[in-house]
């Protein structure tokens, strides 16, 4: 952990010395192709395949649900009332659960002076709900609707959130959370889920508008300096000793990592960005970038359990449970986590060689500094194309200053390789934190048919232009 410290004890403040890459002209803008599916790529594609199916069996349930977009306020702490932008009045917007195989269907109303959409974060669902405007869909006008709806495939932890202007939508409290069971899994007593955010406060209270400042957009992006779970400053959360706790961690901010330390309880870690992972592992200080999640499991035990954020050494308390109920007559319950054996190992990758790699660059164009993918905003992205049924081998180079956790719409990947090391991380993921100076090395299966963003999930820097897309055909 230390040199995540240094580096954001440290050198944060300066982005100055990147330079824009320069791309030769005879590189095509309009489309990558990668190398088609050859006979490695697919025999990659059959193990991945194996850790979640194409497709699952229908339950043939429909779970409605409204999600109105709109003003409200929260109360942070006892006398911290902030004027918010939330789902249904709430932040955290409601708690989505569904059963996998379940369709999901969602009325988006807006009633915010700005348009705004929804993404489901991690969820695999047709190019078309995937609310990305300019990309899958048009934007939600101020007074207008829209309806989601798409089955979900994968059991997990996945998340909610406004695609549309998301260093201030987000910032105001536009997400939620999307919690899909698995009724073949271990119960535990308490499933929770805590979604953990920061705002920035001035001294009189009330959320600083100023978005996408100038400082924010060329170091970290935009960090908070009140910490809340599930819209609460520490909140304390009532258990009884030897309950059996599923805790779901998402990271909402717009920019701050977290790495949830654990007081009183060895968490085990077993899902992360919503899937299983192959075998159980620590849970204890698991580094979170914006958007990514974890699940852990543990036994109440007879005092209490506190969580406090430890990735740059702030130490913010999060939230803590208090063994205040009565223990039931059971007290003998072990918390059991679930594991997918069928999660690839990095090791299945390694002969394939990278089809593509993504610098992630600082790009200072005169007046307007922006980021993005090889030199290049959004605005003039190149498409990667990806044949569906095969797995890609993408590098990510970090060679800025700054932190660049990188989303993958649509799509899993396996970590492969961090600075030309072989690692086995041991479970999948959609966001991967790319420290300065890092390379990550990722082996992506293509999957579902569209084209799909892939940006920084800094908020700050996706508006900056810190976004491409993928093409699965
Ligand atoms: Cu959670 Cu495109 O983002
Ligand atoms: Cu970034």
């Amino acid at each position: 952990m230390s040199a995540l410290r240094a580096v954001l004890a440290g050198g944060l403040a300066v982005v100055a010395a990147a330079v824009a890459v320069v791309v030769s002209a005879d590189e095509d803008p309009a489309g990558t192709p990668l190398s088609a599916r050859s006979p490695e790529r697919v025999a990659a594609a059959a193990v991945f395949n194996r850790a979640y199916p194409d497709e699952v069996a229908p339950t043939g349930v429909t779970r409605e649900f409204e999600l109105t977009a709109a003003r409200s306020t929260a109360a942070l702490a006892p006398g911290l009332d902030i004027e918010v932008w939330a789902y249904n009045g709430v932040v955290p917007g409601p708690e989505l659960r569904a059963e996998v195989g379940d369709t999901i269907a969602v009325t988006l109303t807006n009633e915010l002076p700005q348009a705004t959409s929804i993404h489901w974060h991690g969820v695999r669902v047709p190019n078309s709900m995937d609310g990305v405007p300019g990309v899958n869909q048009d934007p939600v006008e101020p007074g207008a609707s829209f309806r989601y709806e798409f089955a979900v495939r994968d059991a997990g932890t996945f998340w909610f959130h406004s695609h549309n202007r998301g260093a201030e939508q987000v910032e105001r409290g536009l997400y939620g959370s999307l919690v899909v069971i698995d009724p073949t899994e271990p119960t535990f007593d308490h499933d929770l889920v805590w979604m953990v955010d920061d705002w920035l406060l001035a001294r009189d209270g009330t959320l600083v508008e100023d978005f996408n400042a100038m400082h924010e957009v060329t170091h970290n992006g935009r960090w908070g300096n009140v910490v809340t779970v599930n819209g609460a400053v520490a909140p304390a959360v009532a258990v009884a000793p030897g309950d059996r706790i599923r805790l779901r961690i998402v990271n909402a901010s717009n920019a701050r990592v977290i790495a949830p330390e654990f007081e009183g309880v060895e968490p085990t870690g077993f899902a992360v960005d919503g899937m299983l992972a192959r075998r159980a592992f620590d849970g204890d200080a698991f580094v979170l970038a914006p958007g990514n999640r974890i699940d852990v499991a543990f036994t109440m035990p007879d005092a209490a359990v506190s969580v406090s954020d430890n990735f740059n050494g702030e130490g913010f308390g999060l939230a803590t449970l208090q063994p205040e109920l009565d223990p039931t007559a059971n007290g003998e319950r072990v918390a059991t986590a679930s594991v997918n054996a069928a999660v690839p190992e990095a090791e299945a990758f390694a002969g394939l060689g990278i089809d593509h790699t993504y610098s992630l660059d600082f790009i200072s164009d005169g007046m307007a500094p922006g980021w993005g993918f090889n030199g290049r905003t959004f605005a003039e992205s190149e498409i990667l194309s990806v044949e569906s049924g095969s797995v890609a081998v993408v590098r990510l180079v970090n060679d800025s200053q700054a932190l660049h956790p990188i989303h993958f719409h649509g799509q899993f990947f396996i970590v492969a390789a961090i600075d030309g090391e072989p690692v086995d991380e041991g479970h999948l993921r959609d966001t991967v934190l790319v420290m300065p100076g890092q390379t990550i090395d990722l082996a992506l299966y293509a999957s579902d048919e569209g084209t799909w963003a892939v940006h920084c999930h800094i908020q700050e820097h996706a508006e900056a232009g810190m976004m491409t897309l993928l093409q699965v055909a």
